[in-house]
């Protein structure tokens, strides 16, 4: 078991504190904004998105959220019973399942991302196999989580996902559309609705700005705003993650880890996007803090009609904030499912072996713990067949010469395996 997924998949068993405690840090210093405060600053956020020509619907996004709400809630108890971890449960609470119906944000077909390896004179001499034939969809007001060893090709797969790079083939299609058909104006359009929320807010922002200006950097590319007036939209965005609006003039140093994120969502949010990527957003943050700004993010999910893709190594706070879940190996998509269902039946061997080695946290219901044999092969030259079958116990023949394609095993639950468990 390589690094990542060694200190992270198989060891995110800590217990994640309840939500609704002191700020991270609880610095008397940096005290939490009371939460009542935030609700004005968002519905006339929502005003403003809803009135824009060609905007999205905020009322529609809403009772999608509020509806699926109510779905999660039926959910539960379901979920309770099964993890034997009650703090876990205060994120689960507020987990969004998206009813089938909402409409697709993201329709991906056959997405590949290469990259060369050039060697001497610039001739290429390998190629790394990140993403390979991925296909998925992201509904509307869904939290679509990743999983995967490190190298698996999460991240990768995001930054193509919003545009950061351009794909080696395959195509995106963004409520409809394809984004590399589109005129230049419209990918200006589409990009300003897909955000990401960086996995270090602190590493990514020039620390000699304040808060105010690292939050309304985004306006100053996209909006022609009055000195006032962005003002006024950052001391709204400041209140909206639950941050004291006067601190707009402080620098980035003088903020906890979960406040640097929080500014993180501030800005993410700014632009009123529909998509946020969090890419391992949560990873360096203590157990407990980490609740928090889930819950943070989940809170704004419902409030603002988001989507997101969560891509994290920590398999049980993607469990409690997805509804489905994809699972990444070698560049490939080998199982996707509603979230509970995949822990509950996982189809691929790879999921069931990650999961097996998550370490359980109730001893009277002891599990084996069984840990994936081998090293992760190299994406330079990836197995031939499932490209799982070099670690699989249950591989064959046919496991190494004929590639699994990805099919419903059931209820929507799809699986790239010949023999499913
Ligand atoms: N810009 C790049 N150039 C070359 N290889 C890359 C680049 N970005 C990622 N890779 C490689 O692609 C594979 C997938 O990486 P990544 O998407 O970061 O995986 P994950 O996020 O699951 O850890 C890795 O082998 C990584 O080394
Ligand atoms: S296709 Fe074969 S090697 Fe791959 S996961 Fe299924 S049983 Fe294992
Ligand atoms: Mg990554």
């Amino acid at each position: 078991m390589t690094g990542e997924a060694g200190a992270g998949l198989f060891a995110a068993h800590k217990p994640i504190q309840s939500a609704g405690a002191r700020l991270e840090g609880g610095s008397s210093r940096h005290p939490q904004r009371e939460p009542s405060s935030e609700a004005a600053p968002a519905a006339a956020w929502n005003e403003r998105r809803g009135g824009e020509e060609g905007g999205f619907a905020g009322d529609d996004a809403r009772s999608d959220a509020e509806n699926a709400r109510g779905d999660a809630q039926g959910n539960i108890g379901n979920t309770r019973g099964h993890t034997g971890s009650d703090s876990l449960d205060s994120i689960g609470n507020t987990r969004t399942n998206t009813r089938h119906e909402a409409p697709l944000l993201f329709e991906v077909n056959g997405l590949t991302k290469h990259y060369p390896v050039k060697g001497a004179f610039g001739f290429t001499k390998a190629v790394i196999h990140a993403v390979d034939d991925v296909s998925f969809t992201v509904r509307q007001g869904e939290t679509f989580g990743l999983v995967g060893e490190s190298g698996s090709g999460k991240s990768t797969l995001g930054r193509v996902l919003i545009q950061l790079e351009q794909a080696t083939s395959g195509r995106i299609l963004f409520r409809g559309e394809e984004l590399s058909q589109m005129d230049a104006a419209q990918r200006r359009a589409a990009r300003r609705d897909m955000q990401m929320i960086f996995q270090d807010p602190y590493g990514s922002v020039n620390p000699r700005w304040t808060v105010g200006e690292t939050i309304a950097e985004p306006f100053a590319v996209h909006e022609r705003l009055s000195a006032p007036e962005r003002d006024t939209r950052v001391k709204e965005l400041l209140g909206m993650v639950g941050l004291k609006p006067e601190w707009a003039n402080r620098y980035p140093h003088e903020f906890s880890g979960g406040q640097r994120q929080r500014i993180g969502i501030a800005r993410a949010i700014a632009l009123r996007p529909r998509f946020v990527l969090a890419d391992e957003a949560v990873s360096a943050l203590d157990v407990s803090v980490q609740a928090q700004v889930v819950n943070l993010m989940q809170e704004l999910q419902h409030r603002l009609g988001l989507t997101y893709v969560f891509i994290a190594h920590g398999l049980n706070i993607v469990r409690h904030v997805s509804s489905r879940i994809g699972v990444m190996y070698l560049g490939k998509l080998v199982e996707i499912a509603p979230a509970d269902e995949l822990f509950r039946h996982p189809a691929h061997h790879y999921t069931a072996a990650l999961i097996a080695s998550i370490p359980w946290p109730d001893p009277a219901r002891k599990r084996e713990f069984i840990s994936i044999q081998g090293e992760i092969p190299s994406p330079a030259s990836p197995p031939a067949g499932c490209r799982f079958h070099t670690r699989c116990p249950a591989a064959t023949a046919r496991c190494r010469e004929q590639e699994p394609q990805l099919v419903d095993v059931g209820g929507g639950h799809l699986a790239a395996c010949h023999y499913p468990v």
